[in-house]
């Protein structure tokens, strides 16, 4: 079932009703378990859809395999209209997957993790410009960490360390952004400054993709809610006719995904980390300022 974005204000830009991502049947075996099944998902340009769901429905693995991240066992995904595995602009896309953290191995600053959010717009050669400055100083206004540009992102909180991840994924002014629950685990503040920064976002004209545990201040945001239930969607539609949930809601408890998000924590995997040596040769350029 598919549904044409709600119009969001009368300043909203004008829709043009693009798909941006596409699933088809799709159906996804994890481990040699099935996880995904009978997937039809459609994103237009413009929209704002979260998806919601109980721990284990699936939410994470249907946004990896949007991205091409995790293979269908049967199906079609369409990203920008291409199959991901011959999708290429990937400056068109952010990416902040689940439980993620901005502190790599190596010891890097705040502004130095949100600059390598520039690397996929520029060719190899060459250095980061003016233009690529102004980006990161805007992005970090935006997610309100400008002051702490210079830190090492290590010594942030889990909250803050989220929102220089969301930075880096709006440094590269991508027309896609997909967030697997940036709130989690986050505080107010940071929540309420992350629905600030996607209402500017979406003012310019982007598509969002939202995880979400609970909306809660990204409600007044969101066009659609997809809400996965034992890897099927249960729901498709606007939040307004969502049925109430039997179960009471997601499983686990805020404290629950805390505790989750503040664990051992993989490194970051999105589509950007393939220019990692770049990355690295570009913050020592930034470090030579
Ligand atoms: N690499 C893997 N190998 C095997 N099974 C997996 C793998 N990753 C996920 N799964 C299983 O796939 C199912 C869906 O997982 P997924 O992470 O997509 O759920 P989710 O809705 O994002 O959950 P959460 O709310 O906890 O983030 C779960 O049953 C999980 O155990
Ligand atoms: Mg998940």
């Amino acid at each position: 079932m598919t549904h044409p974005p709600a119009e969001r204000s009368p300043t909203a830009p004008v829709r043009d009703h693009e798909v941006l991502l596409e699933v088809r049947d799709g159906a996804v075996a994890l481990g040699g378990r099935p996880v995904l099944r009978g997937i039809d998902l459609s994103v237009h340009r413009g929209e704002v859809v979260a998806i919601l769901g109980t721990n284990g429905s699936g939410k994470s693995t249907l946004v990896r395999t949007c991205l091409g991240l995790v293979p269908t066992t049967r199906g079609e995904v369409r990203l920008f209209g291409t199959p991901p595995s011959r999708f290429d602009a990937w400056h068109r896309v952010g990416f902040v997957p689940q439980r993620a953290t901005a502190a790599a191995g190596v010891p890097a600053s705040v502004q130095e993790v949100v600059a390598s959010g520039r690397l996929s717009r520029r060719p190899f050669w060459r250095p980061a410009g003016r233009a690529d400055r102004r980006r990161v100083a805007e992005v970090l206004e935006t997610v309100g960490l400008a002051d702490r540009a210079h830190d090492n992102v290590a010594t942030l909180s889990g909250g803050q360390q989220q929102r220089v991840l969301i930075a880096r994924a709006l440094a590269g002014e991508p027309e896609l952004l997909v967030l697997d629950e940036p709130t989690a685990g986050v505080d107010l503040e940071s929540q309420q400054a992350l629905a600030d920064t996607l209402r500017r976002l979406l003012a310019s004209g982007a598509t969002v993709v939202v995880v979400a545990h609970e909306l809660g201040p990204l409600a007044s945001l969101v066009d659609r809610v997809v809400v996965m239930q034992d890897g099927r969607v249960s729901y498709d539609g606007p939040p307004a006719d969502l049925p109430p949930d039997p179960q009471g809601g997601h499983h686990h408890p805020d404290v629950d995904s805390y505790a989750r998000a503040t664990d051992a924590v993989p490194e970051v995997s999105s589509p950007v980390d393939r220019l990692a040596d770049r990355a690295a040769a570009d913050r020592r350029a930034w470090r030579q300022e």
